[in-house]
């Protein structure tokens, strides 16, 4: 069965097999919890990337009525290799991140029925990661799941570092789980389908790994924003391949976020969550809170002396050519801190951020005054 062989390519591993364009660009090496994250433009390879590592014939796809097409196309790889598929299509959107919709799946499995060793193989974004993903981390004390992300926020965040979870009326994401799935498996193909909108919006999260961790990657996408912006395939899969491997080094340090490492990839985030916590869930896409978030962090950090001017300017100039907002609705500044100081992130009501000291490098800053904070949020907002 010898029908992989493995090369050394650019600091990844490639996966060459014949017909198949599979690459392994990443391992997340956490014990007996590490897998591999394979980047690919097709399903060719999918099979072979799944079959070692699932341990059961019978699977639950989960996905969502807006990439029903890439959940067939996973079943219809997976079929002639013996799988037993069942498929469970939600409804697409933030709302499915609940109990209610967990509970769902939870019949699924209860009826299919599924043992310990069934997998569970989310297909579609953050939203059909993060639910199915924690329905597999709490059904029957734990379930594998193997991840196809389908935007480009999941391929380059939410796929890599096994956080799972749902949302509670009360707040995003407040329940949930670490729970590692066995393996990522991206097709870059799927994103020929996804919205403008969405695809700029999971760009802000490159541009993040680039003020924290990366001024080569900062000053590529500086080259190639147009090149990025309409989705040139090769400059695309490079690109996550990069920003899976950025993701695990980070992961794999901090797994459950405990040392404050992990904490930096929060750049932008605290700002981030208050503008959609103020403007209302669905107003601005993740991303799109997440560049104006950063540039907000961005002008906290220059207003405390870390980093020049310079340095904000240039993301203000690089997020704009992405298409990126980088200016703030006049939302009532009150009502902005007042929703920093509830995010979970924020300990017993102190504020910190995450910021950069120089382009590639941040760490998190502890009691930052709130006049400052203040300040940056004025001089943030669209003049009108
Ligand atoms: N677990 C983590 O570490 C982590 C990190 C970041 C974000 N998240 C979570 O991720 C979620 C956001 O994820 P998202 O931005 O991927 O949103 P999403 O999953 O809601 O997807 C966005 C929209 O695009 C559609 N879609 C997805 N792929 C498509 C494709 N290829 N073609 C056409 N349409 C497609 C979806 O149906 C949906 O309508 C949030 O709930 C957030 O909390 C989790
Ligand atoms: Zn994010």
């Amino acid at each position: 069965l010898h029908i992989f062989s493995w090369v050394e390519l650019s600091g990844g591993l490639r996966l060459a097999r014949k017909k198949t364009s599979a690459v392994i660009t990443s391992r997340v090496e956490l014990g007996s919890r590490s897998y591999d994250i394979a980047v690919s433009d097709d399903w060719a390879g999918l099979v072979l990337f799944a079959r070692p590592r699932l341990l059961s014939n019978r699977v639950l796809i989960v996905s969502d009525d807006q990439v029903q097409q890439h959940a067939r196309a996973v079943a219809a790889a997976l079929a002639p290799a013996g799988f037993e598929i069942a498929v469970s299509i939600l409804p697409a959107g933030e709302k499915q991140k609940s109990l209610a919709t967990a509970s769902i799946l939870y019949d699924q499995l209860a009826v299919m029925p599924a043992d310990r060793q069934t997998p569970v193989i989310p297909v579609g974004g953050g939203v059909i990661g993060d639910l199915a993903g924690f329905v597999a981390a709490t059904y029957a004390r734990g379930l594998p799941w193997l991840m196809v992300p389908t935007t480009l926020l999941a391929m380059v965040d939410s796929s890599v570092g096994g956080k799972v979870g749902i949302n509670h009326p009360r707040g995003k994401n407040l329940i949930g789980a670490f729970h590692q799935p066995v393996g990522v498996y991206i097709n870059t193909a799927t994103l020929v389908t996804l919205p403008e909108r969405e695809f700029r919006s999971g760009l802000a999260e490159v541009v993040k790994y680039g003020v924290i961790l990366d001024a080569d990657l900062f000053a590529y996408l500086e080259t190639e924003a147009e090149s990025l912006a309409c989705r040139d395939p090769k400059t695309v899969g490079e690109l996550i391949a990069r920003c899976c491997r950025l993701k695990a080094s980070i992961v794999q340090r901090d797994e459950r976020e405990e040392t404050g490492l992990r904490a930096v990839l929060n750049y932008g985030h605290t700002f981030a969550h208050a503008f959609e916590a103020v403007a209302g869930y669905g107003t601005w896409l993740h991303g799109e809170a997440v560049a104006a978030g950063m540039v907000c962090a961005s002008r906290l950090a220059e207003r405390l002396g870390r980093i020049p001017r310079e340095l904000t300017e240039r993301q203000v100039v690089l997020l704009t050519r992405l298409g990126l907002p980088t200016e703030i609705e006049s939302w009532p500044t009150t009502e902005l801190l007042a929703a920093m100081q509830r995010d979970k992130k924020t300990m017993s009501g102190h504020l910190r951020f995450v910021l950069p000291s120089r382009l590639g490098e941040a760490g998190l800053v502890e009691d930052v005054a709130e006049s400052d904070v203040r300040q940056v949020l004025d001089a943030s907002a669209r003049s009108s």
